[in-house]
């Protein structure tokens, strides 16, 4: 999951929610799961609500020539 926080930065969370494994869905500037309603910044990846114990794993990322690569 791409988050862009501000312009020009991208940051990169894995998709799988911490609680149990289940793919979150991004909307309101959040990511939420479906599987018991966690909830999770989508700037910082860190935990608003629920049941999930950390926060999503964020996955290095940069942007060259407008393009956002894996890899640091
Ligand atoms: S698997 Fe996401 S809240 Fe339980």
């Amino acid at each position: 999951m791409l988050s862009q926080p501000t312009d020009g930065s991208v940051i990169a969370f894995s998709a799988i929610c911490t609680h149990q494994g289940w793919v979150v869905k991004p909307g309101g500037g959040e990511f939420d799961c479906p599987c018991h309603q966690s909830r999770f910044n989508g700037a910082t990846g860190e935990v608003i609500d629920g049941p999930a114990p950390s926060p999503l794993k964020k996955i290095p990322v940069r942007v060259t020539n407008g393009v956002v690569l894996a890899g640091p």
